[in-house]
């Protein structure tokens, strides 16, 4: 390569790996896997060596990826210094180069000492500082200079003690990682898929988007969790990270059980491959191991490089990968319009399953990876459930091969696509009259959060339609026992009950028939403000810009789709048929009805109160809009703890990762 080729070469690779930073540190979306960020981290690397005259100090090689949200209005989070920055790691995915680490510290400190191997969590670091024993501040990584402030939001994490116990220094900092277990994952997914959200495609990511959420209810509910993995300061009253490990669990925070000290690298070695195999089991998911120098006195004569600790390395585990020809893409066309290219591969085994079909993302993914058909692809199982291609095999491809062309039109109803801006995918604008999108309007209006008719899945919805038993949410309503009875997989007793639940959810109060309308960009919250704010249906209909501008949370592009429902005839046409039926569309308080806030959320009450009896606690929950369940269960949203509350229960739902609330904490969220 010439001098003219390099420099070309590396501003592509920083510009690249810029963009990648983004995705992954602030959209929460990474478009490419680790592996192949660090392979073109590495390449970058090198030709900077190579050619030093064209390596700068805004280069991604030199500076940690930054997680900062672009401003403290956009993002709802201010921002502070931290008092120590919080760097990144050197990596490897090569033993040999964990050889060569080895030699460097051997060299470096020409005297005996020791290493502390811990699992590398594949989460999103977190800084947490106490004065006296309570949490003061918590500042997420950021640039690893300054980081946002997300105090209130951590408090409601499991794992981070809002008061330390036990004999603890005045001031003491302490850095983590923030993860979200796998069966918490699982379920938000399930959630959002529920209320037609867009789903995480990993613990990670789902993890970052939750710390980020503005209200901290929210992120109570998400059952995310923290290790603290190290203790920073100047004055330390401990010799050593595995000395200050062992303190800080006395303190109350949650370290994780397995770290090993190794006197020797062969022991390091050990360590890696057990765990390679063994991570497999844990319930949240890990990516590597990191190796650190244990006496602190040791770690300071090593010292630091602009971004990293020479006194530490993560090993990176490979995610398995497997090679496999690309046979061709469908377009799926999801409830909400959104496209999605799914390829399809021809079968092949990967780490104990067999893999046909793999997500595409969307148009810049493809260009991204200029994906052929008839090309060999790797595809890939890292943290994610769903398995994604990350690269193409160029060597095995054919001359003849053409560029993929993207879609123009809808696979389902033809219509031209549209793709709005600052958005990845592509859309069908057709909302009422493609067939995925109409059975997905149904499918939204029934779910848990909005009308909550239970007994109808959406396949059945799906099947409803093909029979032409109904075109639209407000044909719910006329369906008849018999006429269900006689459906694939629905008895008697089934059509019963459905057809109870449907007249049951007559009485749902407005905010969440609002909701379930489906008014692009109305969620859940939006939908209370509204009600609130209009109190019935007709005056929200017969508002204008300016009016619906003035209600919190409501901008010029919320006003805007709800002015076009509006003004479409069709959905009118559904919302006389629906007032006529009996739907709630005015906001009505009982007497018995406080208010709305714990609409959608079920509550299990365990142990003894201090201020309150449980019979009380539980009107006040039903009084505020939300519900009480049984047992714990994976529909459960909070577990509503007092004092002896049985260590079996509360096992059962740390496991479904349930969060679990205090009695004041259960009386902010009503206050
Ligand atoms: S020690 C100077 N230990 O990995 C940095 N980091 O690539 C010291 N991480 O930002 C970090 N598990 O978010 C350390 N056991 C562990 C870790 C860990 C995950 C993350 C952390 C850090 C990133 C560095």
């Amino acid at each position: 390569m010439n001098q003219e080729q390099a420099k070309e070469r590396i501003e592509y690779l920083k510009k690249a790996l810029l963009e990648h930073n983004r995705r992954y540190y602030v959209l929460s979306d990474p478009g490419i896997s680790d592996f192949e960020y660090d392979l073109l981290m590495m390449e970058l690397e090198t030709l900077e060596n190579k050619f030093p005259q064209y390596k700068t100090l805004d280069s991604p090689s030199q500076k940690v990826g930054s997680d900062l949200s672009t401003s403290a209005v956009q993002s709802g989070f201010l921002q502070a210094r931290h008092q120590y920055p919080m760097l990144s790691l050197g990596n490897t995915y090569s033993e040999s180069e964990l050889d060569d680490f080895d030699a460097r510290i051997q060299k470096g400190l020409s005297e005996p000492y020791q290493y502390v191997c811990e699992l590398k969590f594949d989460g999103l670091s977190i800084s947490l500082r106490y004065h006296k024993g309570v949490l003061q501040q918590a500042l997420t990584r950021g640039d690893g200079e300054k980081g946002d402030i997300v105090t209130e939001n951590v408090k409601r994490i499991h794992g981070i003690p809002h008061q330390l116990k036990g004999h603890f220094p005045d001031d003491i900092e302490v850095r983590g990682e923030i993860l979200m277990p796998y069966s918490s994952f699982e379920r938000l997914n399930l959630e959002r898929e529920d209320v037609g959200d867009s789903t995480f495609a990993n613990p990670r990511n789902a993890a970052s988007g939750s710390l980020k959420l503005l209200d901290a209810n929210e992120v109570a509910k998400r059952g995310l969790t923290c290790f603290i993995y190290g203790v920073v300061g100047d004055q330390l009253p401990y010799s050593s990270h595995y000395e200050a490990l062992e303190a800080v669990k006395s303190y109350g925070f949650q370290v994780f059980e397995y770290i090993k000290v190794c006197d020797y690298i062969d022991q390091v070695h050990a360590f890696l491959r057990h765990w390679d195999t063994e991570r497999k089991k844990l319930e949240f998911a890990t990516d590597g191991v990191v190796i650190k120098i244990n006496r602190f006195d040791q770690q300071k004569a090593m010292g630091f490089t602009a971004k990293s600790p020479r006194w530490a390395i993560a090993y990176k585990f490979k995610a398995e990968q497997a090679l496999t020809p690309l046979v061709s893409v469908d377009f799926q066309v999801g409830r909400t319009g959104a496209i999605t290219p799914v390829a399809n591969l021809k079968p092949v085994s990967l780490a104990g399953t067999t893999v046909k079909r793999a997500s595409l993302h969307n148009a810049d993914q493809m260009a991204l990876l200029d994906i052929r058909l008839g090309d060999y692809v790797y595809v890939e199982k890292g943290g994610e459930i769903i398995p994604k291609i990350v690269g193409v095999e160029l060597s095995k491809r054919s001359a003849a091969s053409q560029v993929l062309q993207y879609i123009d039109k809808c696979p389902e109803c033809g219509t031209p696509l549209i793709r709005p801006e600052g958005e990845a995918k592509h859309y069908c604008p057709n909302e009422n009259g493609c067939f995925p999108q109409r059975v997905g309007k149904v499918v939204h209006f029934i779910s848990r959060k909005a009308m909550n008719i239970e007994g109808l899945g959406d396949e059945t919805v799906e099947l409803l339609f093909r029979e032409q038993f109904i075109e639209n949410a407000a044909d719910l309503y006329v369906l008849k026992e018999d006429q269900l009875a006689g459906l694939e997989r629905m008895g008697e007793k089934s059509a019963r009950n459905l057809v109870q639940a449907i007249e049951q959810s007559k009485s749902v109060p407005f905010a969440r028939v609002l909701f379930a309308l489906g008014i692009r960009y109305v969620g859940e919250t939006t939908a209370k403000k509204l009600a609130a704010h209009f109190k019935n249906l007709d005056d929200l209909a017969h508002s204008d810009f300016d009016s619906l501008c003035a209600v919190e949370e409501v901008g010029p592009q919320i006003a805007n789709s709800i002015l076009n429902y509006f003004a479409d005839q069709k959905n009118n046409v559904i919302l006389e048929r629906l007032r006529q039926v009996g739907i709630q569309f005015v906001q009505e308080k009982g007497p018995d009805q406080l208010s709305d806030r714990l609409s959608g959320k079920s509550f299990l009450i365990s142990g003894t109160f201090r201020n309150i009896s449980r019979e009380q606690l539980k009107e006040l929950i039903v009084a505020h809009g939300g519900k009480n369940l049984a047992a714990p269960s994976a529909n459960l949203d909070f577990f509503l703890a007092g004092d002896k509350v049985g260590p079996s229960k509360l096992q059962k739902v740390e496991k479904l990762g349930i969060s679990i609330i205090s009695e004041d904490e259960f009386f902010r969220m009503i206050e």
